[in-house]
């Protein structure tokens, strides 16, 4: 492993957790906010809430992808210099997008949801500056990605890097599970950030057209929500790409290998989790009705087979064997956990009759914070606590593991249960202040901001932990 990649690898660790601990604030502001403790106007509150959840995407998405990259290195030769345009494209592209939220006061929320971004409630400038850092974001990712794919391609054919050769009996050559893993999502990823460019590209012809060209809004929808689900699933899978390749030697266990059902279910996810995003259009009576029900169907074939076989592996991992628990360990197993809970509520509200009652409710933040904020999140911090703890030859003592650990946990499941109960009471989301009508909103926001304020004193502690360490990395002769 070189010294550059570390460094590089410390650098995106930094930064990732630095703009987490930001973000993490503004969703306790917006609680605080519905539960009426703090007065934002909604201006700001929209302002917030969308750079909260563009930021959030935007983070742990390539929290995903420096994990996988500084990984792959052990498989493939990786390029550096994609990896620090990337992490150059990042930085600019946030910038550019914070401008146009905070200076320009853009808020059509994280899914810019045509027509929102030409409603003009805000500088004019703000919205083809916002479009623009879409545009910035998504060219310096796709570069990434496709670079990753060209370097496992360079070693791997086509047959093995997506493991078809154990759809034979005795196949002779080996595809790691973190290559298969790696390649079905980024070929995900990759299809779902050329829609984002179409995307923009489109909003774009519009916008200077000055209504000559108009879109068609149903078409606009459909591949918003392509992108947009895709890229918020895709980047769990880098999680577990990480986990397939690192729970089995942090252990101490025997390392995974790829089997005839863990290539077929990685298969299958790759074609549906591109399909399932039909079910954000339930309520879209114009969308032909076998699109409905494909994405019903693929809702669930997308999630079962990949939490299948990985709940699968962990349990087998971890039954009735001896385990050398560290937290690195621990927060990936606490995260599959996570991710199969937000995923079952994810199901649940992808089920047509229930959509019809939860739809844009609560539900909908509560399923998705919980593969986030208890499972992706954790995931990655994993890979992060790993990282600093072992290149940066600094003596490190577990005795706040427990706190940390303890307050992650308390403080993520208060937070979200206020979600879900909130959203079994058919309490709307994105509202910056609920009506009289919704007696029990503004009380459990209230319980909500308390208790992910308690989340973000345990990420604090894992912040000032891992940064020390990576800033050590970053400056040290021989890391
Ligand atoms: C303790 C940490 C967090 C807090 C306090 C928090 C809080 C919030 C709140 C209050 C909302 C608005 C809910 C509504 O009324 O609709 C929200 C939306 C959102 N959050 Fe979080 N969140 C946290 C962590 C995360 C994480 C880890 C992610 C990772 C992806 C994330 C992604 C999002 C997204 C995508 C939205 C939707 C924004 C929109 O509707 O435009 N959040 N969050």
């Amino acid at each position: 492993m070189t010294s550059r990649l570390k460094k590089i690898t410390s650098l995106w660790i930094t930064t990732v957790l630095l703009l987490f601990v930001i973000s993490i604030i503004l969703g306790i502001t917006m609680r605080f906010n519905q539960a009426e403790v703090i007065r934002l106007s909604p201006i700001t509150f929209y302002t917030d809430m969308t750079v909260h959840g563009l930021t959030m995407i935007g983070i742990w998405f390539v929290a995903g992808m420096a994990a996988v990259n500084f990984i792959m290195e052990r498989y493939v030769k990786t390029s550096k210099f994609v990896n620090i345009l990337a992490l150059v494209l990042t930085v600019v592209g946030v910038l550019m997008f914070w401008a146009s939220t905070f200076i320009g006061k853009f808020h059509a929320g994280w899914t810019f949801l045509y027509p929102l971004p030409f409603k003009v409630m805000w500088s004019a400038w703000a919205t083809p500056l916002f479009l623009y850092s879409l545009a910035v974001l998504a060219v310096g990712w796709l570069i990434w990605c496709i670079s990753l794919i060209a370097a496992m391609l360079k070693k791997y054919s086509i047959t093995q890097v997506f493991a078809w050769q154990y759809f034979k009996k005795g196949p002779k050559e080996e595809t790691p599970p973190f290559i298969l893993i790696s390649m079905i999502t980024l070929v995900g990823i990759v299809t779902c950030l050329i829609t984002a460019i179409v995307l923009v590209v489109l909003l774009f012809a519009e916008y200077y057209s000055k209504g000559t060209f108009v879109n068609d809004a149903l078409l606009m929808k459909n591949l918003t929500y392509f992108f947009g689900h895709a890229i918020a699933n895709e980047m769990l899978y880098l999680g577990l790409a990480v986990i397939y390749e690192m729970f089995a030697e942090i252990s101490g266990r025997p390392k995974w290998k790829t089997t005839w059902y863990v290539s077929l279910a990685w298969n299958c996810t790759l074609f549906f989790i591109l399909t399932a995003f039909f079910h954000h259009l339930y309520m879209d009576f114009v969308q032909p009705e076998g699109l409905q029900i494909l994405g019903q169907l693929a809702s669930y074939l997308a999630s079962l087979p990949a939490a299948g076989v990985t709940v699968f592996s962990i349990v087998v991992a971890v039954y009735r064997t001896k385990i050398n628990w560290t937290l690195a360990n621990l927060l990936f197993f606490i995260g599959v956990m996570g991710w199969v809970v937000g995923g079952l509520g994810a199901v649940i509200d992808a089920t047509i009759s229930n959509n019809f009652v939860l739809h844009n409710t609560l539900w909908v933040p509560a399923h998705f914070h919980t593969y986030n904020a208890m499972g992706n999140v954790l995931f990655s911090l994993g890979f992060f606590y790993w990282f600093s703890v072992n290149f940066s030859n600094s003596r490190h003592s577990e005795k706040l593991s427990a706190l940390k650990l303890f307050l992650l946990i308390v403080g993520g499941i208060g937070f979200l249960a206020a979600f879900y109960i909130g959203g079994a009471d058919s309490i709307p989301r994105r509202y910056s202040n609920y009506p009289a009508e919704f007696v029990h909103a503004k009380t459990l926001a209230l319980i909500g901001g308390v208790f992910a304020s308690i989340y973000l004193i345990g990420i604090l502690i894992f912040f000032v932990n891992i940064t020390r360490r990576c800033v050590k990395i970053l400056f040290s002769q021989s890391a």
